[in-house]
């Protein structure tokens, strides 16, 4: 039922740190009502919607389906005991809004995920597989080079109980598990295949946001954004990297807030029909790197969120 991820509501003191942080990051900035959205350049998409608020809090997540898909998704939560509710926060789009298991808002709407409209990133010439050919990858306007986040491609939330987490999620709105660490961790796909993870679920002692990841154009666009972000203040959380759980390369900056922006680029995609994929479920470091500049540091799965 789920296809897509839409954008994420996050409650934050301050819009303008927020605007700072998301700026500098890639994303573009637009005011809706009294709230700031985001969104990555040439797509008409928000992605991150920042509501004033008392504390930092991951408000509510938004997900995509079709029209099949929302019916059928209606008759799970009725047979799953889930009510609609009506929106809890003052927003200028549809859909409907229910709770998950641990009480964070869920709103599905009927709606594809927006194509980007930026230019594809040079291809790469790897051994006996040269593709760029007479073209430099490097030339000297790539000094001016900046991360441009595509899209928002998934979050990871903090739950108390990982298994019911990802129960819900699977049975009732359709999602599958692509890996997993025992009762740790598990990274959920869409319905219709795509990206290796849409949504993870990471344990802890209350819900929160643990991260929010934005495809970049190529590794050096991770490197980049990285760079731009540690200059400027902000600090590198973990990365340079490469991930086991998904394959993509990753860099991670603390937000304004305590929880985490992704860099990623070269995610595993699996079709529909899955292919033969077999999840994995493994521990928690054997999914985390098969490479990183250093390990992570303890407070890298550390949940700063603040429960209710
Ligand atoms: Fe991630």
């Amino acid at each position: 039922m789920i296809r897509s991820l839409l954008h994420v509501g996050m409650t934050v003191p301050d819009l303008e740190i927020g605007r700072a942080f998301y700026e500098l990051f890639g994303l573009e900035a637009h005011a809706s009502g009294n709230d700031l959205v985001f969104r990555c350049p040439d797509r008409a998409q928000d992605q991150v919607r920042l509501i004033e608020g008392p504390k930092k809090r991951l408000s509510y997540i938004s997900l995509g389906t079709n029209a099949a898909g929302m019916q059928a998704l209606k008759g799970n939560l009725e047979r799953a005991g889930v009510a609609i509710a009506d929106a809890p926060f003052r927003v200028p789009f549809g859909g409907i809004w229910f709770q998950d298991p641990h009480g964070d808002w869920v709103n599905v709407q009927v709606e594809e995920a927006a194509p980007s409209l930026m230019a594809a990133p040079p291809e790469v010439n790897s051994p006996g597989r040269y593709r760029r050919i007479g073209t430099r990858a490097c030339g000297v306007e790539t000094m001016q080079k900046r991360a441009r986040p595509r899209r928002l491609g998934h979050l990871i939330k903090f739950s108390p109980d990982v298994d019911r987490s990802t129960d819900f999620y699977t049975q009732v709105l359709g999602m599958k598990v692509s890996d997993r660490a025992q009762d740790i961790l598990a990274f959920l796909r869409g319905t219709g295949g795509g990206d290796h993870h849409m949504l993870a679920f990471a344990k802890s002692t209350h819900t929160g946001l643990h991260h929010l990841s934005f495809e970049v154009g190529d590794f050096d666009e991770i490197a980049i954004g990285a760079q731009t972000m540690t200059r400027a203040g902000y600090k590198s959380a973990f990365g340079p990297g490469r991930h086991v759980g998904g394959s993509n390369y990753f860099h991670y900056i603390r937000d304004p807030w305590n929880s985490l922006a992704e860099y990623f680029w070269d995610i595993d995609i699996i079709p529909e029909d899955d292919s033969g994929w077999v999840p994995l479920n493994v521990t928690p470091e054997e999914l985390t790197a098969v490479w990183a500049s250093e390990p992570p540091p303890p407070e890298f799965p550390m949940n700063f969120e603040l429960p209710d």
